[in-house]
């Protein structure tokens, strides 16, 4: 008895050892890093920044949605340099009144640099958030010592203020179709609905989980497979 205690006491010292040895090993071959970003990321939020920036849409997509009122507000940033009142002075920029449609470097009188009134064509929506976003990326070498507005939804925003002071105000451009994703199918949809989409409707539609509870019964034609689920006859299913 006596020695048989020993030995068990041997045993579960040399089991002890040996776990102890273990985790020594998988604890040097297991070595968790500290991750750069803690926490875990969450499927279809899109960051700010740079991952955001990446799925900006064209212009035309905010200035559907567009706010004169923002817009003011965001001009503010301008105001330092810009008059945009009708007959109202330059001041380090040019008076903004009017300025879609025009060339670049509208403002008879003003000391634009060549850089800017280098640019070929007219302002127009492209253009201007171009310019908004990167002045100096639009026209390098530009006098317009402004950072730019890198949020589309602000660019937008003051683009459609500016576009209000003027005697002619453009019609904010729609939304284009392509680029909002899903859209397109949707407009698909709705126009195989106008095309005959109400008899469809009426009619049984095999879904597919119908299909599947169904199994091979619904399944027809020559390239059918012959499959007889175990345990039971191929013979046809009972009428109802
Ligand atoms: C630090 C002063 C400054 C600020 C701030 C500034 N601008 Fe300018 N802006 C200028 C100057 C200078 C020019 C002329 C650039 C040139 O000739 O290269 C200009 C030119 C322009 C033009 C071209 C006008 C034309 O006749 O072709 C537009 C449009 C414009 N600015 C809009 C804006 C808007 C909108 C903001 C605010 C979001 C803004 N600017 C902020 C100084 C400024």
């Amino acid at each position: 008895m006596q020695d048989n205690n020993n030995t068990i006491a041997g045993w579960v010292l040399f089991a002890g050892i040996v776990a102890l040895g273990g985790t020594l090993v998988a604890g040097s071959y297991f070595a968790a890093e500290r991750p750069e970003k803690m926490g875990y990321p969450i499927e279809g939020v899109v960051e700010e920044g740079a991952g955001g920036a990446e799925a900006e849409q064209p212009i035309e997509f905010y200035l559907a949605s567009a706010d004169v009122a923002k817009g003011a507000e965001v001009f503010k940033k301008c105001q330092a340099c810009h008059t945009v009142d009708q007959g109202g002075a330059n001041g380090l920029g040019p008076n903004l009144w009017a300025t879609y449609g025009k060339p670049h470097g509208h403002v008879a009188g003003f000391a634009y640099s060549d850089a800017l009134k280098g640019v070929p064509g007219n302002w127009d929506w492209k253009g201007m958030s171009d310019w908004l976003a990167n002045p100096k990326a639009y026209a390098p070498g530009t006098k317009m010592t402004f950072a730019g507005l890198s949020n589309p939804v602000d660019r937008a925003n003051v683009m459609a203020f500016l576009n209000s002071k003027s005697d002619a105000p453009l019609p904010l451009p729609a939304a284009p179709v392509a680029s909002t994703p899903g859209a397109a199918e949707d407009k698909a949809a709705s126009e195989a609905d106008d095309a005959g989409g109400q008899k469809a409707e009426n009619e049984p539609v095999l879904t597919e989980q119908e299909a599947l509870k169904g199994g091979t019964a619904n399944i027809r034609g020559e390239g059918a497979p012959k499959v007889t689920a175990p345990g039971t006859t191929a013979a046809p299913a009972p009428k109802q």
